[in-house]
């Protein structure tokens, strides 16, 4: 008895530990602060593979940053700028080949997010600053 009355606490304790470790080993990249709503585009960002290439963070890798492209002009190839706006973005996202900016030659691979799911990346990128 006295044994399993110690088992939540040690649980706990590891718990606490574990976090702990998850933290130090990324603070090196300190999250961003974000509203519920964009942090829910970020969750969904890092779970759907699109951080893979565009950062943890957003910060862009094998992809364009996020960060600070909200309502920017974009190059995009053809010689063109467009207004990254939401409905830009939206574009990007759901119809990655419609927009591409200038000078990336890869490819943005097509992904099945929910309309929900968009909007929510979009909060996100808004909030990349
Ligand atoms: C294989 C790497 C890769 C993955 C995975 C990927 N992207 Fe991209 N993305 C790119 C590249 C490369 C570009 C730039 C070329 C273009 O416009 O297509 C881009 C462009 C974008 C842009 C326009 C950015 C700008 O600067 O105008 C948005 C928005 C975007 N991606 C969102 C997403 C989202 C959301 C996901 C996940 C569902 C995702 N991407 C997954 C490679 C990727």
């Amino acid at each position: 008895m006295v044994a399993m009355g110690l088992l939540k606490p040690v649980a706990a304790l590891c718990f606490v530990v574990v976090a702990m470790v998850g933290l130090s080993a990324c603070s090196k990249e300190p999250e961003i602060p974000l509203s519920a709503a964009a942090a829910e585009g970020r969750d969904v960002a890092r779970a759907s593979g699109c951080a893979s290439c565009h950062g943890k963070n957003g910060q862009g890798v094998t992809a364009p940053s996020w960060q600070g492209i909200y309502l920017e002009r974009i190059p995009v190839e053809g010689g063109d700028t467009v207004l990254a706006d939401e409905e830009y973005l939206y574009r990007s996202i759901t119809d990655p080949q419609a927009d591409i900016v200038r000078g990336w030659t890869i490819k943005m691979p097509k992904n099945n997010l929910t309309d929900d799911e968009v909007n929510s990346v979009i909060a996100y990128i808004k909030e990349l600053r």
